[in-house]
């Protein structure tokens, strides 16, 4: 469910129409809806109310800073992979103790970052790594807080380039092999253990493979309790896909997804963590643009937006499909046209849905990319030289540019022209 709607025959954000947007900030633009980033959040928070626990809000799937800060005032903690991921999280207003650093390079300087600023937990995805941490946080007089993210070789049926829990996956370590990690961990002066950490991928739309890894979890937290670690916390990942389509069977609700989780290590009276990104941001936002041109080509017709593959890279890089609709609703029995709808860029790839059906549109028009929050500006580019896709956040009737749209003299002025050239 989320907050995009048609009122009047026009698409809204909550109580602003899309339109009103479009004309203050132009398009392409990234627009979210505060009512469901919230409405998202508070279903997890729901979901594991029966335990000890903090919902940490992936960053990577969406960082803008208002986003995380709105998030961080509900009482969320946040996931992060990167020292710029740190910044954000803290700049933001989110204390150091509600963030769990992951990510498998991390770097010396981002370990001393996180541990003079304050870090619920590193998630450690290797042995080198471990070393290091343990060192980074010795010679600052400190053990750094860890739980090791273990492998648990499950397919997660989802999209390759998104699976993780594989054992031919570079994450994290074989779960074969955690007895003998976990007791090098132990051992290592800069390094305090508190518990384990898993993630098996993104956009899972079956529980299945959440079932199986935690049950593997739940064995793996009382062996390594045999062997004398206090394992008190349980990072359960993210990956709890979203619906993006319509007419599709709805993948489980985070309630079941919760459920799924007491099931498995609801009697091991550990605090449980969970990692969700796409979930509470994906349905949060869309991506806004114009219609360009109508092109016929050779047996197809070619819709040519202002948004590219630099702005929504998801269908050109995994294939994925976003609900492309018009931000005027179809009036009843109006003229459907069948369009490939392509972005400017100077690739084939560049096309972000064929064969689909629109109503009569025209140059000028709005159209509308659903469940664009997840993975949308955060992986958007300049390629082609297009400055980088602005941002609006939506609250009840108003909205507020929360990243502008660059000049082209704010991105050419990025570059230098050596003196000797
Ligand atoms: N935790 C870890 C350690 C992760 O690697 C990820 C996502 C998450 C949590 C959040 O997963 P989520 O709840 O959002 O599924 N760019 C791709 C998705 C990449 C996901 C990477 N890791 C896409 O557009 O589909």
């Amino acid at each position: 469910m989320d907050h995009f709607n048609y009122v009047d025959g026009w698409l809204h954000a909550e109580d602003v129409p899309l339109t009103r947007i479009a004309e203050a900030v132009g398009t392409p633009v990234y627009v979210y809806s505060a009512a469901t980033l919230t409405r998202h959040f508070k279903l997890f928070q729901q979901a594991l109310d029966w335990t000890d626990h903090l919902v940490c809000f992936a960053v990577k799937s969406n960082s803008n800073l208002a986003v995380l800060k709105l998030l961080g005032d509900l009482g969320a903690g946040m996931d992060i992979v990167s020292g710029g991921e740190y910044a954000r999280a803290r700049a933001a207003g989110v204390p150091g103790e509600r963030i769990v650093f992951s990510g498998v390079g991390k770097l010396e300087s981002e370990m001393r970052l996180a541990l003079t600023g304050g870090i619920r937990q590193f998630n450690v995805e290797s042995e080198p790594e471990l070393e290091l941490l343990s060192r980074v946080a010795h010679s600052m007089g400190l053990r750094a807080p860890i739980a090791i993210r273990v492998n648990p070789d499950v397919d997660a049926k989802t999209h390759e380039k998104i699976a993780t829990g594989k054992s031919e996956n570079k994450f994290g370590i074989p779960i074969a092999r955690a007895h003998e990690v976990y007791a090098r961990a132990a051992r290592l002066p800069g390094i305090e253990v508190v518990g384990i950490d898993m993630h098996i991928g993104s956009q899972l739309t079956d529980l299945d493979p959440f079932r199986q890894a935690y049950a593997k979890m739940a064995d793996l937290t009382r062996a390594l309790r045999a062997d004398g670690h206090d394992i008190r916390r349980l990072d359960m990942g993210g990956g709890l896909g979203i619906p993006y389509r319509r007419d599709n069977s709805a993948p489980p609700l985070p309630l079941e997804y919760g459920q799924v989780i007491r099931d498995a290590v609801g009697d091991l009276g550990c605090e449980i963590e969970i990692e969700p990104g796409r979930n509470i941001s994906g349905n949060g936002g869309i991506l806004l643009s114009s219609v360009v041109y109508l092109k016929e080509g050779e047996g197809r017709d070619f819709l040519i937006l202002d948004a590219a593959m630099n702005d929504l890279i998801r269908p050109a890089m995994y294939g994925a499909h976003h609900d492309i609709v018009p931000v005027r609703e179809a009036a009843l029995g109006a003229e459907v046209g069948r369009f490939d709808v392509v972005g400017p860029v100077c690739e084939t790839g560049d096309t972000f849905a064929k064969g689909v059906d629109l109503p009569g549109l025209a140059p000028g028009d709005l159209v509308a990319f659903r469940s664009a929050g997840a993975y949308g500006a955060v992986m958007a580019s300049e390629y082609n030289s297009r400055p980088l896709v602005p941002e609006v956040l939506v609250q009840g009737d108003h909205f507020a540019v929360i990243r502008a749209r660059p000049t082209l003299e704010e991105m050419l002025g990025r570059d230098t022209i050596p003196e000797w050239l």
